[in-house]
């Protein structure tokens, strides 16, 4: 699955090199986008394309409902919080994996108060802008691995390609561990945050 498709160039291209590489498993695919143009382009160019393994649908990706079971949940450059939306919607769906490239992290930015721990690097504008970036993806990381994945973070193409190039790849743990370390937590506390994820696990609190 993946949300916040948009044109769907990565669900395409997946889809591609799954049918050429790996004729054998039988893949389907969900593309999911709020935007009822942008599906209805997508659908236009599957037309074309003749592909009948994939839907696309005009959703929220936190509200849609999978009827399938859902093996991994992908994300490209979804805006600020819709990453959270494509992230959480993977650890609901209990993915095997769950791998975005996030795009802008603003609500962090926007939350992050005066007074916490780093504010005498978050007071000059650029610091706080890609010190937000980070602790925004962080924040992610850790949340996921609290959910019982392991993470790992890496960049995809260069930075002069495009400054949103860090992918956080995360794979469901065979065992989950009773009680982990709640990082994100502790991570968290230092900033007195409401990161956007928690919307969607209320029995988290
Ligand atoms: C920057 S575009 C990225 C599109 C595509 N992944 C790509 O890399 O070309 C972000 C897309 O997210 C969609 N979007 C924003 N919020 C969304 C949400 N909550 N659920 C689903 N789609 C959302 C927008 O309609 C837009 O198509």
């Amino acid at each position: 699955m993946e949300g916040s498709c948009g044109k769907a160039y990565l669900t395409f291209t997946v889809n591609f090199l799954l049918k050429r590489f790996f004729i054998e498993k039988n893949s389907f695919f969900y593309a999911v986008d709020s935007n009822s143009s942008l599906i209805d382009e997508c659908n236009k160019i599957n037309l074309l394309l003749k592909y009948d393994n994939i839907d696309f649908v005009k959703d929220r990706t936190i509200q849609f409902v999978p009827k399938k079971e859902v093996d991994i949940v992908i994300g490209l450059h979804a805006c600020d919080s819709a990453t959270d939306e494509i992230i959480a919607k993977g650890i609901k769906c209990n993915a095997k994996f769950i791998i975005v490239v996030p795009c802008c992290q603003n609500q962090i930015r926007t939350e992050l108060g005066e007074d916490h721990p780093l504010k005498f690097l978050t007071e000059f504008g650029l610091l706080r802008y890609r010190f937000s970036n980070m602790l925004t993806d962080g924040l992610r990381s850790q949340f996921l691995q609290y959910y019982g994945y392991t993470v790992e973070l890496k960049e995809i193409v260069p930075k002069k390609v495009t400054p949103k190039n860090l992918i956080i790849i995360a794979r469901r743990k065979r065992r989950k561990k009773e009680n982990p370390l709640n990082k994100f937590k502790v991570l968290n506390e230092m900033f007195d945050l409401q990161p956007k994820i928690l919307d969607y696990f209320p029995e988290y609190f």
